[in-house]
């Protein structure tokens, strides 16, 4: 018979940790401080015990997605008429973005764990020539938009426990790269307990619990918790302009896709790329039975769909989701306030556990909402097809595919790119070449004619 422990005030919360057979939590009790002992009970009362019973039978049964088909998405243009369309596009997002209704929205809460760099990605270097950090670089990009349509644009940073503080202070440091700091909103997002394979708690340190920051899909619960949505709201911002932090070649205000979204009156807007390879680890757009769009995980696409064919011989779901959205203010204030939460997905990872020898490893699950689980929420959404190489550039290995070194070769071939569409001719003998976002976030940004130095490593800026 084990002997249940007591704290004054907290006898509620004790007697469910044990008929919730999480006793364990307590191997310390007797080692630790009034304050470590009243910081495990305040932990143990704000979590929801039922919602981790509910996720932890998800571990259980494997929720294979409903009846779908390829969702239908707007091609890059290639007729006069859809050239003139993607022109008008233009006009209408340029004309939204210069009245101050849009903001840039960064995902940065993640653990970064493929790539094993200590401290938050966002100062991970990854300039080719400069080392700017991918913080450094999304910040000049904001900055250069703004300078081209006029106007202060609102940046929305997510972190997440674990780095909150990091990157708050890494922005103080570098004083928010020239960024008007009182437009630049660094929120963190929710922590949600990970559990083992028992389906329990685990304890990080003698007096706490290990949780994980709950996906990028806590982020639109997370802005409007925070008051970082009612900030946008009362500035007038209408669209936020969603991107991943891992990814140096986003485009970060594009008014050809603001202003689709605009004429398309899109609750949220998606970009698409198409797919290398069937195997390629991308999720895909979809259209479900219930003629909701929504994204299908490489990992929950079946293999025959995966290389299904159309009747021109190329992949039936080809249009790749690259974790770029534009999303509608007043839609996440719906879907806030309405109490709407995305769906859990379950992983399992490697834990480290607080045990008597120290940390130790162990299997256990994580639970994560994704945030593409918003679009089957949607009456009016809209998808575009971009080109990889002017967009995407993942960084989330440390070497091999989506790695620094893809990263850079992708930036240094679009810079290249540039110049090309410009006449610029980069000499023979340039290895390494960066182009500053200050400089240019665009080859029309660039001067009509320049000469490029004969170095190994050009720096333009
Ligand atoms: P990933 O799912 O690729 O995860 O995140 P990660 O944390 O960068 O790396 P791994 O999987 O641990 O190696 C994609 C984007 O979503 C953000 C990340 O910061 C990244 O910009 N994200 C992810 C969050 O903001 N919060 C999360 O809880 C998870």
């Amino acid at each position: 018979m084990v002997t249940m422990i007591h704290y004054k005030g907290y006898d509620a919360i004790i007697e469910k940790v044990y008929a919730t057979g999480n006793e364990h939590v307590f191997a310390f009790w007797d080692t630790l401080t009034d304050d470590q002992k009243k910081h495990l009970l305040q932990e143990l009362s704000l979590i929801n015990f039922n919602e981790l019973h509910e996720l932890f039978a998800l571990t259980k049964k494997h929720t294979i997605p409903m009846d779908f088909e390829p969702a239908p998405f707007t091609r890059l243009p290639q007729t006069p008429e859809e050239h003139k369309a993607f022109d008008h596009a233009k006009t209408v997002g340029i004309d939204t973005i210069k009245k101050g209704k849009v903001a840039a929205f960064v995902v940065a809460g993640g653990q970064g764990s493929r790539l094993g760099f200590d401290g938050p990605k966002g100062i991970f270097p990854i300039g080719p020539v400069s080392n700017k950090t991918l913080f450094q670089i999304h910040a000049e990009k904001i900055k250069a938009y703004e300078k081209k349509f006029g106007i202060s644009i609102p940046w929305c940073i997510m972190t997440s426990q674990a780095n909150h503080n990091a990157t708050v202070d890494y922005f103080e440091k570098h004083n928010f790269f020239n960024l008007n700091n009182d437009k630049v909103f660094i929120f963190k997002q929710n922590m949600i307990p990970s559990l083992n394979e028992e389906g329990k708690l685990i304890l990080e340190t003698p007096y706490s619990i290990f949780r994980n920051p709950d996906g990028h899909g806590g982020s639109l619960t997370a802005l409007y918790q925070s008051g970082t949505l009612s900030k946008l709201l009362n500035l007038g911002v209408e669209v936020l302009s969603y991107f991943q932090v891992d990814n140096p070649l986003v485009r970060i205000i594009d008014p050809v896709f603001i202003g689709f979204h605009v004429k398309h009156n899109a609750e949220v807007s998606s970009k698409a790329l198409q797919k290398a390879y069937p195997e390629e680890k991308i999720g895909v757009f979809v259209k479900f039975s219930n003629m909701r769009i929504g994204v299908v995980e490489y990992s929950d696409l079946p293999l025959v769909k995966q290389h299904e064919k159309d009747e021109r011989g190329n992949l039936r779901y080809s249009a790749g989701s690259i974790a770029i959205h534009l999303f509608n203010t007043r839609f996440i204030e719906k879907i806030a306030q309405g109490n709407i939460s995305l769906p859990f997905h379950v992983a399992k990872k490697t834990i480290p556990q607080y045990t008597n020898d120290g940390k130790n490893n162990i299997t256990g699950y994580k639970f994560e909402k994704f945030v593409f689980d918003a679009l089957p929420l949607t009456e009016q959404n809209f998808i575009l097809e971009t080109k990889r190489e002017e967009e995407f550039a993942p960084v989330k290995n440390k070497s091999g595919v989506d790695s620094v070194d893809s990263a850079q070769e992708l930036m240094m071939n679009l810079y290249k790119k540039w110049l090309l569409q410009k006449n610029i001719p980069v000499p023979k003998v340039v290895e390494k070449i960066e182009i500053s976002p200050l400089f240019a976030v665009e080859s029309d940004d660039l001067p009509d004619s320049f000469a490029i130095p004969q170095h190994k490593e050009v720096y333009i800026g």
